[in-house]
């Protein structure tokens, strides 16, 4: 469908396109440095968590269910810790592994892992010559980058409203012993917010891989991250496998970065029993036992999933606003011309904004030029291509509302400069 620009006739669109490029002028003698590119909590979240530190001091008993917190030892995280982290995730605490502070470390290593040593008995996948990871796109591009890193060949799968477009996904997964992985964000994903539906939940899990070493890494990074009212449900995975009697299948990831501190958290794993068994024989070689007083000071603050559920209400009342600002001025600035289309998240960190075939580099670059950092154009996807240059990750939780205010202004304006040049340039 053709957008305002297309139809207007040629005198109107060149008034249109002077009248943009004098806001654009306008809004670059203000000489604004924003940012809008960096998916992380602001200073009013973090803050929220800081009343964790002052639970552990030089007084406090340092053992966890008769284990050590302040030695060697206990590989699997602290008991406290693995319980907490079952109720996140709704598994049972035997088959969860709590270590270290980052789940994308925790993906990277069993992609090593599978790299160097192979999956279930199977050959290593180094051996193993062409393998081939799915790459749901719009996706969070360090999943991208861990398989790349590998030499392993991305390969995108269309994102659609509900989940990956599952027809392609069950017809590569289970046609090709090349294709080992995928990455996928199940709830309130990273760009678009969407939650999987639980008919495309019940297809991860009657996957019949042709490669007996293929995994679902499934980052669940954002599993208690709604910020209205009401929660979007996400079917449990491995409730789902139960259904149909399967087991290895899913590697499932989480951590606290987006609930307390990023980068100070508590990241975890889970999977079937066998996998777990394989994966703590991994990790044993990888460390020699977690770091444990940040998991003992989790524990202590958000002590189980209430606790964990109350807090991220407080998170839902910073970043809230913020989104609802997002849809508000796009809608104001965009809504009419139909140029462009976003998501519309009620979870999550992201909105995936889509302008016009060709817009997204040319569009970011302008932002810059008016003082505005974006995400890279393209970042969404394998390598950075995003084959129709029309994708562009907005990121609103860091800035203050103020500065978000005045971002998307500038957004908006570059989108419709935008815009209105590619509908000159079309019909010249
Ligand atoms: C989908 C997703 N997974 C993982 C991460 C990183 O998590 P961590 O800090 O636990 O490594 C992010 C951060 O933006 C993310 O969006």
């Amino acid at each position: 469908m053709s957008n305002a620009y297309e139809l207007m006739s040629d005198a109107d669109l060149d008034a249109a396109i002077a009248a943009i490029e004098s806001d654009a002028e306008h809004l670059k003698a203000l000489g604004l440095k924003l940012d809008m590119a960096r998916g992380k909590p602001s200073p009013e979240q973090t803050a929220l968590s800081r009343p964790m530190l002052d639970l552990i001091d030089s007084t406090t008993t340092l053992t966890d269910g008769g284990l050590p917190v302040d030695n060697y030892g206990v590989p699997d995280g602290l008991p406290s810790a693995r319980a907490l982290a079952a109720q996140i995730l709704g598994v049972d605490p035997a088959n969860v592994v709590v270590n270290g502070s980052s789940s994308l470390n925790l993906m990277h290593d069993l992609v090593c892992h599978a790299y160097t040593h192979g999956i279930g008995g199977n050959k290593p996948w180094c051996q193993q010559g062409r393998v081939k990871f799915l790459c749901p796109s719009p996706g969070y591009d360090r999943h991208f980058k861990v398989s790349a890193h590998y030499g392993l060949e991305n390969v995108p799968v269309p994102m659609l409203d509900d989940g990956p477009d599952m027809d392609t996904v069950v017809r590569l997964v289970e046609s090709d012993p090349a294709v080992k992985g995928i990455w996928c964000v199940p709830k309130y994903a990273n760009p678009t917010g969407i939650t999987y539906s639980d008919d495309v939940v019940r297809r991860f899990a009657n996957l019949r891989p042709a490669a007996p070493d293929f995994r679902i890494f499934w980052d669940n990074a954002y599993a208690v991250h709604g910020f209205t009212e009401k929660d979007t449900p996400l079917l449990n995975i491995f409730d789902a496998l139960a259904e149909v009697g399967g087991d290895d299948l899913v590697y499932e990831f989480g951590s606290t970065a987006k609930v307390t501190f990023p980068s100070s958290g508590m990241a975890y794993v889970t999977a079937s029993a066998a996998d777990m068994a394989e994966i703590r024989g991994a990790f044993s070689v990888m460390r020699v036992s977690p770091e444990k007083f940040s998991q003992l000071a989790h524990v202590l603050f958000l002590k189980n999933l209430d606790g964990v559920k109350a807090h991220m209400r407080a998170h839902a009342a910073i970043v809230g606003p913020r989104f609802a600002l997002v849809e508000q001025k796009l809608t104001e600035g965009l809504g009419e011309l139909g140029c462009a289309t976003w998501t519309h998240p009620t979870g999550g960190y992201f909105v995936s904004f889509d302008g016009p075939e060709g817009s997204a580099k040319a569009i970011v670059k302008l932002a810059a030029d008016l003082g505005v950092k974006m995400t890279p154009a393209g970042a969404t996807w394998p390598s950075g291509k995003d084959p129709h240059d029309t994708n562009i990750r907005i990121a609103p939780t860091y800035p203050s509302l103020d500065e978000l205010s005045r971002a998307l202004d500038v957004f908006v304006v570059a989108v419709k400069l935008v815009s209105a040049r590619l509908a000159k340039v079309a019909r010249a």
